[in-house]
């Protein structure tokens, strides 16, 4: 099986969330729960860009020894500098460079020429080899750049000692079967393109993020970026949890692993949504409220008698203790009689089906029924008349 590596950036890109504001000592506690978490990559900050960056990228690679920490500068000398200052005392410095290569970038926001835009970038890798013994190099709105352009620069950013390209979807605009393309067209168009490794970074405000992420490992993409939940600049990042699960329950068609300790996902998950102060949607993939939830009476009665009715994924598998039937309005009497024998009580056929009677009635006029009401109306069948 091919190993993906696992780039988080939910301190740098997460923490780009409309809203969000994490402290040194909230950034450190994340990045000890993503190094239990088994991610390869902990994009701690941008140490240029603030004082509060640097002490939290510089702490956190002080701190961190399980796996490679790495801030993101931009292509010039001065966040190089301050970037080395920041990470030199990790196990495995290496620094994120990028520039972006789009033509609307490159006029609008640059006000460069897309010569000078190369002449940058290789001069910006060129300087980063000098301290970090890993240079990534990303192209900041690839997905928008033309492509012969794209395979141009990173040629030329390879040959100056970049040894992982980013192909990042900075405005999350790509399709998974164009994404797919852009990695096999610089596969087969760059040269030495086999000695780096190749990284995806998607964004999600088409919802494509994940599907996009697992399209680029299906082209040769050996390293994903990502945030925990999914959050991150606008609609946010592709989430790490999805995709590292995704690849454990269709290993027969990607054929792909991570290092990843699954069963950590949702105490990571609980951990950043209380720190950012971001809630988990209740439908979530893998880690939301009701991702192992079964309502209608039909999934219930299937998930009873065997999990994998409904269930693709076991909740233990991501930590989650196990799964739930909420009783409602779609519940079914195998369901019922599954929770009056949970709360103790055991009733006869007869009575259980008296108290399905009551039950539906009271599902129509109440979302959810509480282990409260149901003894409620047990207590009324039983001893009432
Ligand atoms: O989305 C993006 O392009 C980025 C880069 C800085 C890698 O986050
Ligand atoms: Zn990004």
């Amino acid at each position: 099986m091919r190993k993906i590596n696992i780039f988080d950036t939910t301190l740098r890109d997460g923490e780009q969330s409309a809203g969000v504001n994490l402290n040194l000592h909230e950034k450190l506690e994340i990045a000890r729960q993503l190094e239990r978490l088994g991610v390869d990559i902990i994009e701690a900050g941008f140490p240029a860009a603030s004082k509060g960056d640097f002490q939290a990228v510089k702490q956190i690679a002080e701190t961190i020894k399980g796996c490679s920490v790495t801030g993101l500068s931009r292509s010039v000398q001065s966040d190089i500098d301050a970037a080395w200052e920041a990470l030199k005392g990790g196990a495995e410095p290496r620094l994120h460079l990028f520039i972006a290569t789009s033509p609307i970038h490159m006029a609008h926001k640059l006000r460069m020429t897309p010569e000078q835009v190369v002449e940058a970038a290789v001069s910006a890798v060129k300087y980063a080899k000098r301290y970090f013994p890993i240079v990534q190099w990303s192209a900041e709105d690839a997905c928008r750049s033309e492509l012969p352009f794209l395979a141009e620069i990173v040629a030329k950013v390879i040959e100056a000692g970049a040894s992982v390209i980013n192909i990042p979807d900075t405005v999350g605009y790509i399709t998974p079967k164009e994404y797919g393309e852009i990695f096999t067209f610089l596969r087969n168009n760059v040269q030495n393109i086999e000695k780096v490794s190749l990284s995806a970074h998607c964004h999600d405000d088409l919802g494509m993020a994940v599907a996009n992420s697992l399209a680029a490992i299906e082209h040769g993409a050996t390293q994903i970026e990502g945030t925990i939940n999914g959050i991150g600049e606008r609609a946010g990042n592709a989430a790490l949890e999805e995709i590292a699960v995704a690849l454990y329950i269709r290993k027969d068609y990607y054929n792909a692993t991570t290092r990843l300790n699954l069963q950590e996902i949702k105490r990571t998950s609980n951990l950043v949504s209380k720190l950012t102060g971001m809630v988990i949607p209740a439908n979530k993939a893998v880690v939301g409220k009701n991702a192992f939830a079964h309502e209608s009476g039909i999934h219930q009665d299937g998930v009873l008698k065997e999990k994998t009715t409904y269930e693709i994924i076991s909740p233990e598998l991501v930590g989650v203790q196990s799964n739930s039937m909420v009783l409602g309005k779609h519940s079914g009497r195998h369901a019922l009689r599954n929770r009056v024998e949970e709360l103790g009580y055991t009733l006869a056929e007869e009575e259980i089906n008296k108290l399905f009677v009551r039950f539906k009635e009271l599902a129509d006029k109440k979302k959810d029924i509480t282990d409260d009401d149901l003894v409620a109306l047990i207590f009324e069948e039983k001893f009432d008349h």
